[in-house]
C-alpha cells in the first residue's frame, strides 16, 4: 500500500480515530498496561505527522472517555500523567509541523496540570494552519448532547432564540465540536465494532474502518489503508447511485 495511490484530491476533510488496543497489546508483548499507553503515545506521533503529510484537514483523536474515568485510579493517573509528558514532548514537533491543537470534552474535570499544558499547547499552535488535531478527553457523545440541549433550552427560555430557528446549525453550534466539519471517515483500532460514545451526532454519514491492529501498531501504512478503502467507497448520502453522476 503505498502513498502514491492516494488521490489526493478525495481526501476525506475530516478523519476521527478511536485509539483502542493498548492494554492488549501490552499483555501480548508481557507488559505493564501502562507500557500499552506509552507505546500508544507514540503511535499518537507517527499518525499525526503522517496525516500532516497527506495534508489532513482535521484529525479528532478519542484519547479518553467520559467513562474511562471508571477505570483504576492508578491507570486514571497514570493516563493523565501521560498527558502532559506527551503535550511537553511534542509541542515543538507540533510547531515545526504547523499542526493546530484543539481540545474537546468536559475539559473542567480533568486535573489542573492537563489543563494548563493543554492550554500551553492549544495557545502556542493556534496561528498554525496545518493540520488542525483535536483531541478528545474527558469526552462523551451524550455528554456533549446534553449540554448542547441544556445551552439552547436557556437561550429559549431567556427569548434569545425563538423554538422555530432550532435546526441542525444551531445544533452544530452549540456542540463542542462547532468548528469541525462532519467526520467523513471513522477509524476503530482493536477490532472492537462499537462507537462507545464517541461523536454520535457528527459521524451520521461518516465511512466506518474497523481494522484489527491495536492502536500502538497503527502506523502510516494503516492510515493510509484506512483512506483508500474511503476512496473506494461510493457516499450516496441517500441518493441513488446514478443520480451521483
Ligand atoms: C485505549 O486502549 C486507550 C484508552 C481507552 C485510554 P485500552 O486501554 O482501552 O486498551 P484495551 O482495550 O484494554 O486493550
Ligand atoms: C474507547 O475505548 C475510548 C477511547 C479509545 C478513549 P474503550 O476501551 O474505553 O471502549 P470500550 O469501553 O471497550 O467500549
Ligand atoms: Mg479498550
Amino acid at each position: 500500500m503505498s502513498f502514491k495511490e492516494i488521490n489526493l484530491e478525495m481526501l476525506p476533510q475530516h478523519i476521527a480515530i478511536i485509539m483502542d488496543g493498548n492494554g492488549r497489546w501490552a499483555k501480548q508483548h508481557g507488559k505493564m498496561r501502562v507500557r500499552g499507553h506509552e507505546a500508544g503515545a507514540q503511535a499518537v506521533r507517527k499518525t499525526v505527522e503522517s496525516a500532516a503529510k497527506l495534508g489532513i484537514k482535521h484529525l479528532t483523536l478519542y484519547a479518553f472517555s467520559t467513562e474511562n474515568w471508571s477505570r483504576p485510579k492508578t491507570e486514571v493517573n497514570t493516563l493523565m500523567g501521560l498527558l502532559v509528558k506527551s503535550l511537553r514532548r511534542e509541542l515543538e514537533r507540533m510547531v515545526t509541523n504547523n499542526i493546530k491543537l484543539s481540545a474537546i470534552g468536559s475539559l473542567d474535570k480533568l486535573p489542573k496540570s492537563v489543563q494548563h499544558e493543554l492550554q500551553e499547547v492549544i495557545l502556542k499552535t493556534t496561528h498554525n494552519s496545518g493540520t488542525h488535531l483535536t483531541l478528545a478527553i474527558s469526552y462523551g457523545a451524550r455528554e456533549e448532547i446534553k449540554q448542547a440541549v441544556k445551552q439552547i433550552s436557556e437561550k429559549v427560555k431567556n427569548n434569545i432564540i425563538p423554538v422555530e430557528s432550532i435546526d441542525e446549525t444551531i445544533i452544530n453550534e452549540h456542540l463542542y465540536t462547532q468548528h469541525l466539519p462532519d467526520v467523513d471517515l471513522l477509524i476503530r483500532t482493536s477490532g472492537e465494532v462499537r462507537i462507545s460514545n464517541f461523536l454520535l451526532w457528527q459521524i451520521a454519514y461518516a465511512e466506518l474502518y474497523f481494522t484489527d491492529e491495536l492502536w500502538p501498531e497503527f502506523d502510516e501504512q494503516s492510515l493510509n489503508q484506512a483512506i483508500l478503502s474511503y476512496q473506494k467507497r461510493e457516499r450516496r448520502f441517500g441518493k441513488t447511485s446514478e443520480q451521483l453522476t
